[in-house]
């Protein structure tokens, strides 16, 4: 794993942070984040439990809120969202900045029950194996250099329950070549297809300067 020029990487993002620059929150919210929340409440995820009714068992559904981990959180806007439309929420990120500021607006908007927010690396996850339902990667993983993703892959599926989901955003081939690297949904669904299958896909309908021209997906962890 390259660490060094993916330290650089983090350092870019909290330099940013400190001068209060984030054009990626700008850039909100795509209606097909609104679809993944739509996809996870009513996916085989919900949770069911067996409850004995006129003598048979029959399966009634209880609500247990999903687990998300939001990873690149940056300043938590997408946690804060998943966390009040019901889900329980971990949200890391790198920089301690941004870090500050989620878990400031999750205490002002109050529901710093529902949330957990850290600094920490997304290739090397600090949680226990298989406790996520759902993982939120937005503008994250166009950010691991290509001779990072074994690490990225290794690090989500080991922290990612069987048939979880995933909302991936990722920066299109139609950007300008610069920080990050480009995309096709050819080339994404090639990338997770070992692991994923591909159930939800969008892109940005117009192209723009600020932030970028985004690719998002949904994809379900194949059991
Ligand atoms: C383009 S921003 C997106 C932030 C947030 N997901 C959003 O949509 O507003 C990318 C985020 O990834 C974080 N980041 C970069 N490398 C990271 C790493 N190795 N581990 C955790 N976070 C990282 C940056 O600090 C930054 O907040």
């Amino acid at each position: 794993m390259d660490i060094a020029e993916q330290k650089q990487i983090q350092e870019h993002f909290e330099r940013m942070y400190q001068f209060g620059q984030k054009p990626w929150t700008e850039h909100r919210p795509e209606p097909s984040l609104g679809k993944f929340f739509e996809i996870l409440r009513t996916s085989r995820l919900a949770k069911f439990t067996l409850s004995p009714i006129e003598g048979l068992a029959r399966r009634v559904k209880v609500s247990i809120p999903a687990k998300i981990l939001d990873i690149g959180c940056g300043n938590g806007w997408i946690s804060i969202k998943a966390a009040k439309a019901g889900f329980e929420v971990w949200g890391i990120d790198s920089s301690e900045t941004a870090i500050e500021e989620a878990i400031e607006t999750a205490k002002d908007e109050g529901i710093e029950g529902n949330t957990d927010f850290q600094v920490g690396d997304a290739l090397n996850l600090p949680y226990d194996e298989s406790f996520f339902d759902a993982l939120i990667d937005r503008g994250l993983f166009h950010h691991i250099l290509p001779e990072n993703r074994i690490a990225y892959f290794d690090n989500i599926l080991r922290v990612l329950r069987s048939e979880s989901l995933i909302y991936i955003s990722v920066f299109s081939d139609k950007n300008p070549v610069g920080i990050g690297q480009l995309f096709t949904k050819e080339l994404m669904e090639g990338l997770f297809g070992k692991n994923f299958t591909s159930i939800y896909y969008k892109e940005d309908p117009h192209l723009s300067d600020s932030p970028a021209h985004l690719l998002h997906f949904t994809f379900e962890r194949k059991s």
